[in-house]
């Protein structure tokens, strides 16, 4: 039983949001791996390095401010390329919500892939301000 547990896939989904829109996205995201069986599902509003080494796929929700991700995001995973932790074949994936441009979540996407050489899912999924009941189904 101890073996099993051990071997039930992590996934953590790290987000950031200042008005609460891409939090929307995180508990929606977070409620649909849930659903799936097996695999052991975290969402976290803050994360250490280690803790995305620990994951066997990665989620970050990023809102877009003056066309950027947050420094807390870019902190963290300027951290981990420092420390050089290893995310390597890892699964990468990304949203957020945004107002007009949006390109937060594609820049964390290119980290992800060109960094850490992490396996990237494409497109990220990206919502214009708060996600209605459609969107929130998409997450
Ligand atoms: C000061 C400020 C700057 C912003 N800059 C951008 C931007 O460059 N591009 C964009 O698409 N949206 C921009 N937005 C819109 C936000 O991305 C949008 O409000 C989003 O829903 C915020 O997500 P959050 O609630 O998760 O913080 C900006 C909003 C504010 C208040």
């Amino acid at each position: 039983m101890d073996g099993e547990l051990r071997k039930m896939p992590k996934l953590l989904i790290l987000y950031y949001s200042r008005t609460g829109n891409t939090k929307k996205m995180a508990k929606a995201v977070a409620e649909g791996a849930k659903t799936i069986p097996n695999v052991d599902v975290k969402l976290k509003y803050y994360a250490t390095p280690g803790e995305l080494a620990e994951a066997d796929a990665i989620i970050l929700g990023t809102p877009t401010y003056h066309h950027d991700t947050t420094l807390d995001m870019k902190n963290l995973l300027e951290e981990a390329a420092v420390r050089e932790i290893n995310l390597k074949d890892k699964i990468g994936a990304t949203f957020g919500s945004y107002g007009w441009s949006g390109e937060a979540p594609d820049l964390l996407l290119e980290i992800m892939k060109n960094r850490f050489k992490m396996k990237i899912i494409q497109p990220s999924l990206r919502i214009r301000y708060t996600p209605d009941e459609k969107g929130l189904e998409e997450c």
